[in-house]
């Protein structure tokens, strides 16, 4: 018998062998013994191998903000593909790039006004630290090295970002990561804020810690300050009221770059193109991903102030101004989808909807308080984390657990973080499906307890 003949048809959506692929982020022996499998979405939903509906509780990874497979994001990326599959980024280029830098640009606050684009979130931090240090560099201003992000931070994987990052699961194996960073503290603080809606009033003096960075290290050390506006991935928390804004005044009075990272807040999970705009703060520079194609085709991106890009178009115009890109940067795919998800965010007013959304969905979720296990809920624009109380034989196994259940038995997909539910459903989603999530985790809440 031939090998070929050993393996199931190739042309099924079902797996033949679960072993060779090694799964991100998974407990990968725990997955192969029962799958999670989905095959095919459609607008608020998944289906798996066999055709069950499951409900998007999460965006799939906080990304399809306008919903699944939807006609004209298909179109476009189909289009593009018969048109031009490809095209090098380094010296040359392709229109679709200037069009969707030119598009997301008129979307940021203040004078961010210019986009180099990567692939994906990790690549938009690290590209992002990348220009702090040389915008410092290039203004002869060589002694600002030091980076500054904040414990419980999550930045991606790329050596700067999880340098720079604040889960410690996702440093300590890979060694010393980046010199000469330091981290601003968590402003997570459930007695003083538990059951708060979007910013909580406590935790604003926080943002000081700062200035007692700038103490320890000197103002003329520091490069950047970099901080998620509502940290999503370490379990759903906002910054403090008056948080952000006394960050923008302490960098501002020591030359320090303020980047937000805003992979997860941009494009309307916040009811805004950016936090920025909601939060009344304009950073330095801005990294995105994620929602910029709806989750579609990979890209990320950083948006950047003028005086920032302007400071690196000195010196004779044959030389390439910024050693840095990616093979695949403002891929003609991902522009094509970039550019049909911003018309789309546009014509159905999604980030308007959003905030909308708002407040039945900060009703619903808080309306689990007082399910067994519960400690806390923390709604925030479209997104809300629900800590539930470990079990006493390891962090995490509630978590998981509810994960599991809401994907076999209540048809719901969810994020589960540690024991922490995180929700961030596509914005599409209606307020009779805001309920429908809530009684679903509710059920699920009860389940695992
Ligand atoms: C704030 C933030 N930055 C960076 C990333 C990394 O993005 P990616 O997984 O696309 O590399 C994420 C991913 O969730 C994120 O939430």
């Amino acid at each position: 018998m031939s090998m070929a003949a050993s393996r199931p048809s190739p042309i099924t959506n079902a797996p033949n062998d679960l072993e060779p692929y090694w799964m991100p982020f998974t407990a990968n022996r725990a997955f192969k013994k029962r799958p999670r499998m989905v095959a095919s979405a459609k607008d608020m939903h998944y289906f798996t191998p066999d055709g069950r509906k499951l409900l998007d509780g999460s965006a799939g990874l906080w990304c399809t903000n306008a919903g699944h497979n939807r006609p004209s994001i298909v179109a476009a990326i189909q289009a593009q593909a018969a048109e031009m599959d490809y095209a090098p980024p380094f010296q040359f280029a392709q229109p679709k790039a200037f069009e969707l830098a030119a598009r997301v640009a008129a979307m940021a606050p203040g004078d961010l006004d210019h986009v180099f684009f990567c692939n994906s979130g990790s690549e938009a931090v690290d590209t992002a630290l990348k220009i702090a240090l040389a915008f410092h560099n290039v203004q002869g201003r060589g002694s600002r090295v030091r980076l500054i992000g904040r414990e419980r931070g999550y930045h991606g994987v790329g050596f700067g970002g999880i340098a720079v990052g604040g889960i410690v699961n996702n440093r300590k194996q890979f060694g010393s990561l980046l010199a000469g960073v330091d981290h601003l503290p968590a402003t997570y603080n459930r007695a003083e804020q538990a059951f708060s809606i979007d910013q909580p009033e406590w935790g604003g003096h926080l943002a000081d810690a700062l200035d007692g960075l700038v103490a320890l290290h000197d103002a003329s050390t520091i490069a950047a300050v970099i901080v998620e506006p509502m940290a999503g991935s370490t379990g759903v928390i906002p910054a403090p009221k008056g948080y952000l804004q006394k960050l923008r005044a302490i960098c501002d009075k020591h030359g320090i770059l303020l980047i937000f990272d805003e992979v997860i807040t941009g494009f309307g999970r916040m009811g805004y193109a950016f936090a920025a705009e909601r939060y009344g703060v304009v950073p330095d520079m801005i990294t995105f991903a994620k929602g910029v194609t709806s989750g579609s085709v990979p890209m990320g991106g950083v948006l950047v102030r003028k005086p920032i890009y302007d400071a690196f178009m000195q010196g004779p115009e044959h030389v390439v101004e910024l050693f840095h890109g990616y093979t695949y940067s403002a891929h003609p795919l991902a522009c094509a989808a970039g550019l049909a998800t911003l018309d789309l965010y546009r014509e159905e007013n999604l980030f308007e909807r959003a905030r909308k959304l708002e407040t039945p969905w900060a009703q619903a979720a808080l309306a689990l308080k007082g399910l067994p296990n519960v400690l806390d809920i923390r709604p925030v624009g479209m997104t809300v984390g629900i800590d539930l109380a470990s079990k006493p034989d390891g962090v995490g196994k509630r978590g998981m657990a509810a994960l599991e259940t809401a994907f076999h038995d209540h048809d719901i997909m969810l994020r589960a973080v540690g024991d922490t539910l995180a929700l961030s459903p596509p914005l599409i989603i209606s307020e009779a499906q805001i309920d429908e999530v809530f009684d679903k985790v509710g059920k699920i809440i009860k389940a695992v307890a």
